[in-house]
């Protein structure tokens, strides 16, 4: 799809809101939960990333909410210093991998950073019970309180969130919904499995992309090519600017789709998808966010 991005308001000193509208007919609907992939040009590639769809589903535009990320790959940097109302961007038809779960009647919802935008959907899902704890930077708090109903309980940081306590707390009929970067769903992963709780009542969806690290080479059997992936860039994304076109949908390391066959070398695990069996195994690897420990490694594509 192309979009002209209508409006962009400032929310916060480095959140703003983006409002995309179809150069022409209409959006196709995008239920809560779901997110669209921009495609950001950069120097000498397009940079791909996704972001929650925060307006409702009956809304005429998309609005997503973008933080400028410290250390940018080139997305958020983009559109934040660079997009302007007027600008077309190419986006890819929405997906919804973060519904509200339909079997559960009662929500818990844990988020940190910009893992507050799946949640801000839910806000528009009638009758949704929920209790939603999130956790922010201080710099952050007003133009998140601003976007959320008073019901919601704002922490700064994580000192203030006991975890073990409200997860105690909750009903059996509860189930878990967490959204953030990568340390925060370690942190309440890690929480809700020493509390006991099944893996069919947690949910979740990662925020914050693939963080970068030591460059190194992928090796792909089937297509016989061999790429070098650099310090800044995913494998996802390095495999994507050789012209190939690797699986993916969410991203973020939680939806599983981007999974490839490891035939050598060993991987640095990022993802949310894998379990610690399956990645102790190190015969799989989630391209949009994990990497190589070694500086060469071989993939079954
Ligand atoms: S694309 Fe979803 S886990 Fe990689």
């Amino acid at each position: 799809m192309r979009l002209v991005l209508g409006k962009i308001d400032v929310l916060g000193p480095s959140i703003r809101r983006f409002t995309l509208s179809p150069v022409s007919g209409v959006l196709p609907v995008a239920g809560a939960g779901a997110h669209v992939v921009l495609e950001i040009p950069g120097p000498g590639r397009v940079w791909k990333n996704a972001y929650s769809i925060v307006s409702t589903p009956s809304s005429a535009s998309y609005e997503i909410i973008v933080r400028r990320v410290e250390h940018s790959r080139g997305g958020s940097a983009w559109l934040h210093d660079h997009a302007r109302v007027g600008d077309v961007l190419e986006v890819q038809a929405p997906q919804n991998l973060f519904p509200p779960s339909r079997t559960s009647r009662r929500h818990l919802l844990l988020s940190a950073g910009i893992g507050i935008t799946p949640f801000l959907s839910y806000l528009h899902v009638p009758g949704l019970s929920f209790e939603w704890h999130h956790c922010g930077k201080a710099e952050d708090a007003a133009a998140f309180a601003a976007l959320l109903p008073e019901t919601v309980t704002l922490h700064t940081g994580r000192n203030t969130l006991n975890l073990a306590a409200l997860l105690a707390a909750q009903k059996l009929d509860t189930h878990l919904s967490l959204c953030g970067p990568e340390s925060f769903m370690d942190f309440a992963l890690a929480a809700a499995e020493h509390a006991g709780w099944p893996g069919q009542k947690i949910h979740k969806e990662s925020f914050g992309g693939a963080t970068g690290g030591a460059p190194f080479i992928v090796h792909l059997r089937r297509s016989g090519q061999s790429i070098h992936v650099g310090a800044e860039e995913s494998l996802l994304d390095a495999m994507e600017a050789a012209g190939l076109v690797p699986p993916c949908l969410c991203r973020g390391g939680a939806c599983g789709e981007c999974k490839l066959p490891v035939l050598e070398g060993v991987v640095e695990h990022h993802d949310h998808y894998l379990s610690s069996s399956e990645r102790a195994a190190n015969d799989a690897i989630m391209t949009c966010v994990s990497r190589a420990r070694t500086t060469e490694i071989t993939l079954d594509f």
